[in-house]
């Protein structure tokens, strides 16, 4: 399968950044019930076959409600040695060990054992629990827990703002338009 023009964009833009895990983390916006907005980082886990982009998160957080109410979400990815912002528009689909297990497991599996801990902690957003269990690494034969969830968000529309250039370069993308590249005023 061909990739979307702005994927070669962004693998260079990464290139720049060089093994910083800074590199991976981007701002995922979701809308709440109450239509307010709520915005968080995330670590980018990588692109399925199709583009999609991965992020995996904690089934109890609150993000997960609110993506279940309102899947349509932006991401934000800032490379700032390229000077480039990449704005991802699409909507999340959730997965679970309950709706695809091995799907789940492989994912589980691509976590160091300090990653996956945090899948093992008390509930996300609840008043501090001091004498709870708080373990520091699980190993990968522990099966994945019921609340861990690979997000797959299938991009709609891309924009790219690269301030390395004079005037700055505003580009953007859609699917509908099999991703022909449209210039506009930054
Ligand atoms: C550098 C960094 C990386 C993070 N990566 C993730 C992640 O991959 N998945 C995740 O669910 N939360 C991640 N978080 C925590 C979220 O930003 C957020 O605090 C948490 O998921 C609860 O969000 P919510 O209450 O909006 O659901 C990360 C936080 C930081 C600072």
């Amino acid at each position: 399968m061909t990739l979307p023009p702005w994927r070669p964009l962004l693998r260079s833009a990464l290139q720049r950044e060089g093994r910083t895990p800074a590199a991976r983390w981007l701002q995922l916006a979701t809308v709440a019930a109450d239509g307010t907005p709520r915005v968080r980082t995330l670590v980018f886990r990588g692109w399925d076959a199709h583009s999609r982009m991965l992020l995996y998160t904690d089934g109890r957080s609150s993000k997960t409600a609110e993506l279940t109410h309102q899947p349509a979400v932006e991401t934000c990815w800032l490379l700032p040695k390229a000077k480039q912002q990449y704005r991802f528009r699409g909507a999340i689909e959730l997965c679970s060990i309950a709706q695809d297990a091995d799907h789940c497991r492989n994912h589980w599996e691509q976590l160091s054992p300090g990653g996956r801990a945090l899948w093992a902690w008390p509930e996300p957003g609840q008043p501090f629990s001091a004498g709870a269990e708080w373990p520091v690494e699980i190993e990968e034969t522990t099966p994945p827990p019921q609340h861990f969830l690979v997000l797959t968000l299938t991009i709609e529309r891309v924009e790219l703002l690269d301030l390395s250039h004079h005037p700055h370069r505003r580009l953007t993308w859609s699917l509908a338009q099999r991703w022909a590249e449209q210039r506009l005023n930054p």
